[in-house]
């Protein structure tokens, strides 16, 4: 099944809205950063499983913004797969730094660390500022943000 899982880089505006939203709640905000971002899609019989959206925030460092699998394709490795495509088409663009702020420091921060993010700070209040309404996750209200970061090596 795996190897018939393609990653491909699609327009953003061809970004799937309803996988997007799965990691982020609001669509505002997702619309903001998606237009200045790429877009990758994991693509299974031509159906989108999966999606990445990565926004470039400084001269050499992008922020991974959102990513999201099917519940329905979930824990299959896909997650993984695009992960790793994107953090190699990121070093491939010579970047210097991946980021990626979560919210969720549970099964989320062992996928992000395996692909070799490191802790780099927290943003404290992050979503009660942020955010309108109030974020859950597993029962627990989302309030702080951990940063983690991959440093890429020339
Ligand atoms: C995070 C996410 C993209 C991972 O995608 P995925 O295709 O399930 O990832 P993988 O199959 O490559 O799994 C990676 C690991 O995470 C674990 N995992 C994935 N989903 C899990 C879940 N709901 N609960 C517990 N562990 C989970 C897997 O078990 C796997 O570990 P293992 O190899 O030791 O079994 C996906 O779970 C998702 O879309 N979640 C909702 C949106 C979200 O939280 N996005 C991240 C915002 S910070």
């Amino acid at each position: 099944m795996m190897d018939s899982v393609h990653i491909i880089e699609t327009a953003p505006s061809e970004a799937p809205m309803d996988l997007l939203l799965q990691a982020d709640p609001s669509e505002s905000k997702i619309k903001v950063y998606l237009n200045r971002s790429r877009c990758f899609i994991a693509a299974l019989n031509g159906e989108s499983v999966g999606a990445c959206i990565v926004q470039p925030i400084a001269p050499g460092v992008h922020e991974l913004m959102n990513i999201s699998v099917a519940p329905s394709h979930q824990k299959m490795g896909i997650g993984g797969k695009l992960l790793r495509h994107v953090i190699e088409s990121i070093r491939d663009a010579k970047a210097e730094r991946l980021e990626v702020g979560t919210g969720t420091f549970g099964y989320q921060l062992a996928f992000y660390q395996r692909e070799g993010f490191r802790v780099d700070s927290i943003d404290k209040d992050f979503f009660l500022l942020n955010y309108e309404e109030p974020i859950y996750e597993d029962g627990i209200q989302l309030k702080d943000m951990l940063r983690l970061a991959i440093t890429f090596t020339k």
